[in-house]
Order: C-alpha cells, then structure tokens, then sequence
C-alpha cells in the first residue's frame, strides 16, 4: 500500500462501464433493466430476482424447498436445459457473435460463434446419444483446454446427461477412481498435447486408466496433434472429428431438466483425503453462476473475459463456461501454460483478444511479478476493465502489484471467495459498488449471510478470527446424491448445526476474519486439505502416494508459497538403517507424480525422525505451512512433541 492511498480504495460508480445487462423473464422474453439485483429483495425472494436472468421452459413452483434441510431443493417445479441458456437463446440477438476463442500453444486460433457452437455442440450430443449415452449417464471429459472442453460439455448438457471432467493433468489412478466414483458412461479425451517442446501421451494416460476399469466404455478422442501422429483408436473409440463431420446438421432438441436434477459431478478433496464426488443442480447452479457473472464479473453480452482456470477446476466450470455464455459473452480460452512460448504471452493474449475481464490466481499474479512489471507495461492493456483473483488470500502487495501494474489503476480488483460446493462466488466486493480493501475479499454477497464463530459455534465479534460459516442456503450450493448425504452432512454441516432445533449452518473449513464494515479476510484452511498448482488436495490422498515408497513409514505435505508459484514439500520418516536417502527422495517425488499426477510433483521432499503430531494422534499441517513458509510457528502447544519444531525448522533450512 502506498501512504498517501485511504484503506479502503474508493472506486465506486467510477471506473466500471456498466452496461444494462441483457435479462430474461421466465418465459424466455426479454424484461426491462431486471439487473437481477438481490439486494433489493428479502432471501429468499432476492434468488426469484436473480433466477430470471435464466430461460425456464416451466416456471418453477417455490423458490426453495426447505423441508429435508440441508439438502435444500431449489427452485422446485421448474424446468431448463443448460446447453438452451448458454447457447440458443442467443441465436436471435446474436448468432455471429464470437463466443468462444481459442489460442492454441503452436500458435493456432480458432474461433466459434454462437451459431457455430450450436452446430458443433448439437452434433456432439447426437454423436454421444448415438453411442448409447442416455439422459442422466455419466460423461467424463478427460481434456486440457481445447475448445472441444466446453463443446462436449454443453453437449452432455444439451441431453440432460452429467459431465464429468477430470483435470488432464491426473495420471490414470487418479482418471480411473474419478471415474469409476461415477459410474461413468463414456470418455471423451483427445491423442495428446504439446508440453513446451514434448508431447504429452494423454491417449495413453487415458487407456491406461480405461484397462484398470476393466470396461470398454464409449471413447471419442479429439485429435489434437495432427496427422503426424496416429490415435490408435481401439474397439468402440471414435475419432472425434469423424463424429462431429457425421452428425453435422443434427437437430438435438434440448432436454428439459427439473431445477433440481444434476448438471455435473466434479471432485474435490475434504477432509477424508479421498477426492469426493461433488454434485451440482441444475436450475440452482446457474442461478448463481449466472448471477455472480454479471454482479462480481460485471458481464454482458459482448464482454470479453479470459478466465485463465482449467476447466477441472469449479472455477473453469462457472467462469470459463457457464457464467460467460448464460452472459453472451465472449469466452478466451488459452491452451497450455501462461510461460510458453514466453513471458510475453500472458499480455499478448490481453492485447490481441481486448480482454476486458482478467480472472487469476495470486500464485499466477506472484509469477508476475517475479518476471517484472517491464512486461505488462510493453503492452496495451488499456481494454481490461476489471481484474479477479480466486483460490487463496491475495498479499496485500500481491495486491497493489497487480492493480498498479496490470490494472493500470483504472481497473477494480474483484478478489472472489468461494468453493467447488458453493458453485458461484459467494464473497466478493461488487465493482462499481463496494469500495476495494487490499487483502480482504469483501462483504458477503447480498442474498449470502455468513459468520464467524469459534469452536462452540458462538459469533466472534469483528476483528477475532475463527471458522467461516454460512447461514442460509443459496441457489448453487452442492446437492449431494442419496449416497452422498451422510458424509456431506458430517463434513460440511455437523460441526456447527442444531439438528433438533432445525437450525443448519454449513461449515467451509477456512478461517477468516471481519472488519467493523462487514468485510472478510480469509485466514486459510483449517483442515488437511492443502492447494497446489490451485487444485485442492487431500494431505491423505498424497501422504498415501508417497507411503507406497519402500522405506517410508510416515508422510505429511506442506504447501510451500514462494514469491513464484506454490509448489509441495514432503515431511517423511524412515524405516531404521534406511541409507539411500536420494534414491528414496526420487522415489517419492516419483510415486506423486504416479499417483496424483506430475503437476503435484514435490519440489522438496526432506526427512525427519518424527512428525508433528496432537494429542489426538492428528499430523499438524498448519504448523508445517508455518515452517515451510518461514513464518513464526503457532499452535505448538497443542502438540504431543513440541520438541520436533525446532528440529524441524533446522532440518528445513539445511534443506
Ligand atoms: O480456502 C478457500 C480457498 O480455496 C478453497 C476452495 O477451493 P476450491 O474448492 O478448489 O475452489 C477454488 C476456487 C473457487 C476455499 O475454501 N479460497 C478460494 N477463494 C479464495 C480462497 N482463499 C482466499 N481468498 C480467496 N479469494
């Protein structure tokens, strides 16, 4: 922060173009501004406002089904297809207006207007029914960012069957086990893709996790490498291009789906470690989504943003995807990483699409950094008119950086707090409308109550931090499966609710803060769930992967937060006499590479005669952060061997 600059940035009204949003009426009919604002309406009526920007096919009978709580049902009685909002109801305004543009790693473009996203997405879906996908099945999508990500998903949409998608980066274990937790119906992936100069065998990946399944499921796989390469396409694998050539022209009429059936299943990891299947609802999650995407993200039809998530992210889902197109939007989709061909990609990606819309991470922010502001500022960033930060706290200089140097400081910074379940942003500053606080996230969004509590479940008044609750429910909140019901009820809504009393209040598992105005700052995890590469992972799903290595009789990971991305370092004890110490360190780096993936690889892998660990027998990864990160460790007095902190700590630093 530079002094003369108040705490509280006063941006309101000022830098943001408003436009009149484009909105709906329940019968597809265009209504006057109805800029869905929330904070005009009591909850739950504040979610009828912002259900009608969607296109119902049935207008739906209640807002919000409370009886069976928490398993809330919304908007009860009505009915819409997802593929209909995000595409057709936009032909008529916009046909030839660019939805989606892709810019290849090998310097290829591609772009799709909504008219052209209606053809190919149709004709996906024909190719996906002609394969036996039927509504309701499962679908899983196993693709980097290809433009092919969002078409397959809509076209899943588009006949009321669930997407799936795995981030690509997995290794077949961790492609097989989300699979499998699904009873997934069919494969959609591609023959591979460029890593800097290497390909990447994703076909192989895929078949690989195909065998352990045991199932000759239906794989379509898109070619992305081109003819120099051959698909190997086995019994019952399709070639992608073929598909789409032989069902051109198809007319899918859109399935309509009650408000509460399933859009998609997406994995997370809690507190178990296992990843978990995640489940979104239909008519609820694009309520959200489509809400926040015009309120948080401020757009409208035409609006260019680039949302550098991966689809196998939520935010890839709601930010990349579905807020952008219910929106008319005009979606940019970046293959591969920001650093290739070079540092100058990230801009020039800006500069040459007119990105109004920057939506990041602060460990990509860091990355900038570290690579200095000369190369922002050789470039014309002038059609960027808001920037968003998502996934973990933003620095406070993380912060300024990126409002000086990329936003020019024109631009708002929208720093959204949410969560794989929340499936929209729930907690976020309104641009145009809140004034920014560097380093804290903002006030919950209108139609959102939270609190802060402490262990009892009792308010903690401003300024004392402790655990981030919710206490209504909202549109886009995760709808479990039957099967699901038990663990979700005792990982995100035992600890803090009153059953006997009716009383529900969903736990998010991080601790925050607010400030006397209502705003949050988020302090972190509080569970053994620590975020990589921005993907969420269970320390035990990790900790299993590297425990496979012979020698290694116990693991914990930490999160290491550099000036340049997050990377994950391994605490592991040994068996007795064990010597070897570099070939069991490539070992592990190996097995979580193997297991998890290579994007999860460890960059530092150190050994200890023991672990930190509470009364309770519980691994205490906050202490861990604490030393990886250089920072005072805390809560050792809740420790069983406090004695192995500064033993830790030297070990660490030696490293
Ligand atoms: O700890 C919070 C952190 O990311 C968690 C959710 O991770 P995931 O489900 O993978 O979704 C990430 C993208 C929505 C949260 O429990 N988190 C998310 N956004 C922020 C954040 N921490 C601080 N500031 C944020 N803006």
């Amino acid at each position: 922060m530079t002094e003369e600059r108040p705490a509280y940035l006063s941006l309101k009204n000022r830098t943001v173009r408003r436009r009149t949003p484009q909105a709906f009426d329940r019968n597809g009919t265009a209504t006057e501004p109805a800029d869905g604002d929330c904070s005009d309406h009591e909850w739950p009526a504040c979610w009828d406002a912002a259900a009608s920007l969607l296109e119902w096919s049935e207008p739906y009978e209640r807002i919000v089904d409370t009886e069976n709580a928490p398993f809330y049902r919304w908007f009860v009685g009505g009915r819409l297809n997802a593929a209909e909002n995000c595409i057709d109801r936009h032909l008529e305004e916009r046909k030839n207006q660019v939805a989606l543009r892709w810019e290849g790693k090998r310097g290829e473009r591609r772009t799709y207007t909504y008219y052209d996203l209606y053809r190919e997405v149709s004709a996906v879906a024909a190719a996906l029914r002609e394969l036996g996908v039927e509504e309701d099945d499962v679908v899983t999508i196993y693709l980097p960012k290809l433009p092919e990500l969002p078409i397959t998903m809509l076209a899943c949409a588009r006949i009321g069957a669930l997407h799936n998608v795995v981030f690509s980066g997995f290794a077949p274990n961790a492609l097989a086990e989300r699979m499998q937790r699904v009873d997934s119906r069919a494969l959609v992936t591609c023959d591979g893709s460029f890593r800097e100069e290497t390909v990447i065998d994703q076909k192989r990946k895929a078949d690989t996790a195909l065998a352990s399944i045991e199932e000759s499921l239906p794989t379509i796989v898109v070619d992305r490498l081109g003819s120099s390469h051959d698909m190997h396409l086995g019994g019952n694998q399709y070639d992608y291009d073929d598909l789409v050539e032989a069902f051109a022209g198809a007319n899918v009429s859109p399935v309509p789906r009650e408000a509460t059936d399933p859009l998609f299943h997406i994995h997370t990891s809690g507190t178990t470690g296992e990843p978990q299947r995640m489940t979104h609802a239909t008519g609820g999650y694009l309520t959200g989504v489509a809400w926040t995407a015009q309120t948080v993200f401020d757009l409208a039809p035409g609006t260019t943003i680039w949302c550098t998530a991966d689809a196998g992210w939520i935010t890839g889902h709601s930010y990349v995807v579905y807020g952008p197109l219910l929106s008319g939007a005009t979606v940019v989709l970046a293959e591969g990483s920001l650093r290739y061909p070079d540092r100058h990609r990230p801009w020039e990606v800006i500069e040459r699409n007119g990105v109004e819309v920057f939506y990041t991470t602060p460990g990509v922010i860091r990355t900038f950094m570290k690579w200095g502001e000369s190369f922002p500022s050789s470039y014309d960033l002038s059609s960027l008119r808001l920037l968003g930060s998502v996934g973990e706290p933003i620095s406070p200089d993380t912060w300024e950086w990126y409002y000086t140097h990329v936003g020019e400081e024109r631009c708002p910074i929208v720093d959204t707090w949410w969560q794989t379940e929340t499936g929209c942003v729930l907690i976020s500053v309104r641009p145009g409308v809140d004034e920014l606080k560097p380093g804290s996230v903002g006030p919950p969004l209108p139609g959102i109550e939270i609190q802060i509590v402490d262990e009892d479940g009792r308010e903690l008044p401003p300024g004392e931090p402790g655990y981030l609750t919710i206490d209504r429910p909202w549109p886009s909140m995760l709808v479990p499966l039957e099967g699901d019901r038990y663990w979700v009820l005792a990982e995100y809504w035992q600890a803090f609710s009153n059953p006997r009393a009716d009383s529900w209040r969903y736990f998010t598992g991080d601790r925050a803060v607010v400030d006397d105005n209502g705003y949050v700052t988020i302090i972190g995890r509080d569970d053994d769930v620590i975020t990589i590469g921005n993907r969420r992972i269970g320390t035990a799903e990790l900790e299993a992967a590297i425990t496979t290595v012979d020698g290694v009789t116990e693991a914990a990971a930490g999160a290491e937060r550099t000036i340049g991305e997050t990377a994950l370092c391994v605490f592991a004890t040994l068996e007795q006499g064990q010597q070897d110490r570099t070939a069991i360190r490539n070992a592990v780096a190996d097995a979580v590479a193997e297991h998890v993936g290579e994007f999860a690889r460890p960059t530092s892998v150190v050994f200890t005669p023991e672990l930190p660990e509470t009364y309770s027998g519980k691994t205490m990864y906050r202490l861990l952060e604490c030393i990886v990160n250089d920072r005072p460790p805390t809560d050792s007095d809740t420790l069983r061997n406090p004695e192995i902190v500064g033993e830790l700590t030297t070990i660490w630093n030696q490293e």
